[in-house]
């Protein structure tokens, strides 16, 4: 097939941090990755005699050890993910073995289907032993986005094949993804509230909702959108005490649009009275992750959240999945090159 034995692929998880859900209408977003995530080891099938390539994966709230051949048994967005991958790459994929772990909890609002698409889609890359940019991996992980989640805007994998902090907005016909360079480190604690419902449940239900009462909807975008533009500049000037404020807006428009929890407003609130500068969900809500922005230190947040009785992690965001790449052994050449 190649000179390959095996290739990984990486891609980080995400956070955003100003704007879901106003984002599939149009509004301006801020998304950053975090410096955990999925990867991918992709290799050539050892056994023979099945008609699809082979899947394991742990730590990404899939099956592990399932087998979603496309003909076969399997969690079913798995197992249609990997047939589009055969779709676009061809019958060689059929012949393949991945092995996915994952650092980021699945159902929590942080990335992991569009991290494991844009791994998948840079492994075999890799194992193809092809170039790629990242244009190319935001248009073929996008194909698998929908596959996980429907009809996405394109924050999350964009900012995942990206890397960094970015400003995006969904675009016809082009998305807009533009890299934001903090005037400061930006320091996060993260509290996991529990799995959430799924990403096109919490945009259906919204979208009724919009159907029932269109003016007053817009009306909360449009002020999504406003507070976007201002994080954007403040962030620049790297003041994180008024991204915070903004952070505590948004999560005030997130609950009026119905798509808070009494958990996700509980840890808000514990993360707030511990000192983070802002707290408010991130992704689709109804569970998930809540991010705190802290000033410095993110460990008296990280504790609120715990007595609070939330998972916790403190996070660095905005990590360049590049850089991430470059430190990292990537490929393993066979002893016939
Ligand atoms: C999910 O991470 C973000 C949402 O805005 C959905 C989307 O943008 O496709 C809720």
């Amino acid at each position: 097939m190649n000179g390959l034995d095996a290739a990984f692929g990486y891609a980080p998880g995400k956070i955003i941090l100003m704007g879901e859900h106003a984002v599939v209408y149009g509004q301006p977003a801020i998304a950053a990755t975090l410096d955990r995530g999925v990867r991918v080891a992709v290799s050539k099938r050892t056994d023979d005699g099945l008609s699809g390539p082979t899947f394991r994966g742990t730590g990404l709230g899939l099956e592990t050890g399932a087998r979603p051949d496309p003909d076969g048994e399997g969690p079913e967005a798995l197992r249609n993910a990997l047939a589009e991958l055969i779709a676009m790459f061809g019958d060689e994929v059929r012949g393949l073995a991945f092995v996915a772990e994952g650092a980021i909890p699945a159902g929590s609002g942080l990335g992991s289907s569009a991290a494991l698409s844009v791994a998948l889609v840079r492994g075999v890359f890799r194992f193809l032993s092809k170039s790629v940019t990242d244009e190319e991996v935001m248009g073929y992980s996008h194909r698998l986005e929908r596959v996980f989640h429907g009809n996405p805007s394109g924050v999350d994998h964009s900012v995942i094949a990206h890397g960094g902090l970015v400003w995006f907005k969904k675009g016809e016909p082009d998305n807009v993804v533009e890299r934001i360079q903090p005037g400061r480190r930006i320091r996060m604690a993260v509290g996991l509230s529990g799995k959430h419902a799924g990403t096109v449940h919490a945009v259906g239900a919204l979208r009724d909702r919009m159907r029932r009462h269109p003016k007053a909807y817009q009306h909360l975008f449009d002020g999504i959108g406003g507070l976007a533009q201002e994080v954007r500049a403040a962030l620049e000037e790297g003041h994180l005490a008024k991204v915070g404020e903004l952070m505590d807006l948004n999560q005030g428009y997130l609950n009026a649009l119905g798509v808070s929890t009494p958990t996700i407003e509980k840890l808000c609130h514990a993360a707030r009275d511990a000192g983070a500068l802002g707290a408010k969900l991130t992704g689709a809500g109804g569970g998930g992750a809540v991010i705190a922005l802290c000033d410095d230190d993110p460990r008296p947040v990280l504790k609120a959240f715990e007595r609070a009785g939330a998972h916790a992690f403190a996070a660095e965001i905005g990590s360049d999945p590049h850089e991430v790449d470059d430190v990292d052994p990537v490929t393993v050449r066979s002893a016939a090159g």
